[in-house]
């Protein structure tokens, strides 16, 4: 699966000792304080999206998830809420589409970069800026979707309870959540310590080469994405750090936390080609929950069962 998402992506090592040093300006032992001291930080760290709002565009073009995601959004008749929504990479394909859309993200920048395109495309979309742990809806969207493996960005399982709470709260009755992110068992290779090319993409007026390496993984992963723009003739003409945090989800936790929020599990794919989801192989977990329909809805059936 070719992904260019920022928490994804294998390729080929590249000199970790040396990359670190330059970023962090320093000799090899001040950079290995450095990092060590920022390492530490990271425990309640929230990404800083605002930093690469601008940029976040030029450098993530994965599209393998659009297909699954109209699919899905065109089953529902009314309003739908996209979570982690960003700078619209899947946003816009749903509201051309004619999905009447609800878009919520964390990072006010990259909301911007999202109503500019929205404008520019004369489309609409409602746009809201709060985190996914304290959503103020009423519970009215036949369908919440929180895409591109985004929810392991929400770290520790108090701020995960909170945010399949405040989404469930969001729901009519019998709506469904789809919520994606990483299988452990396949993604914790890439946590090894070694810095990895994501890609070459092109800029206005030459290269963005991305790279990044990741540690821990149990659960938290700290990774160090950097961003580095090479002119058209070659030359390094500036450089960007975007310290990352997120965690592992494992699947019995997350269907203990989603189950006691009141949902019930539909469906757990292993990819976007709704392959049926396997330990040992599958890239990804897409959840598919719904919301129990209102306890006077069940009494009413548990008693019609029991006739
Ligand atoms: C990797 S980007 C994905 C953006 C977009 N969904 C895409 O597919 O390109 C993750 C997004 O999640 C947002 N985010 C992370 N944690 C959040 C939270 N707790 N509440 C709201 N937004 C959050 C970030 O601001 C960022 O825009």
């Amino acid at each position: 699966m070719r992904t260019t998402e920022p928490n994804g992506e294998p390729p080929p090592p590249i000199n970790l000792e040396f990359e670190i040093m330059v970023l962090l300006g320093g000799s090899p032992d001040g950079s290995s304080l450095a990092f060590a001291a920022w390492n530490h930080d990271m425990s309640t760290m929230q990404i800083d999206y605002d930093s690469v709002a601008e940029i976040y565009d030029l450098y993530v073009t994965a599209d393998y998830d659009i297909p699954f995601f109209l699919e899905e959004a065109r089953k529902i008749d009314g309003p739908v809420l996209e979570l982690t929504a960003g700078t619209g990479r899947l946003s816009l394909p749903l509201v051309q589409a004619g999905v009447q859309l609800t878009c919520v993200d964390g990072s006010r920048g990259m909301l911007d970069v999202l109503s500019r395109k929205l404008t520019q495309r004369g489309l609409n979309a409602e746009v809201r800026c709060a985190d996914v742990c304290q959503l103020a809806f009423p519970p009215s969207f036949r369908l919440a979707i929180l895409p591109f493996q985004s929810f392991m960005e929400i770290v520790g399982k108090e701020r995960q309870r909170q945010a399949l709470a405040a989404v469930h709260a969001c729901l009519a009755p019998g709506g469904r959540f789809i919520c994606t992110f990483h299988n452990p068992a396949i993604r914790r290779t890439q946590v090894d310590g070694v810095l990895r090319l994501v890609g070459r993409f092109p800029t206005q007026d030459g290269t963005l080469v991305v790279s990044g390496f990741e540690q821990g993984g149990h659960p938290v992963v700290t990774r160090l994405q950097f961003l580095e723009f090479f002119g058209s003739d070659g030359q390094l003409r500036s450089k960007q750090m975007l310290p990352m945090e997120f965690a592992f989800i494992e699947k019995d936790d997350f269907d203990c936390m989603a189950r006691q929020a009141g949902f019930h599990v539909l469906d757990l794919f292993g990819n976007y080609d709704r392959s049926p989801f396997h330990a040992e192989r599958s890239p990804v977990m897409i959840w598919v929950l719904q919301k129990e329909e209102s306890q006077q809805r069940q009494a009413a059936d548990g008693a019609a069962h029991r006739r």
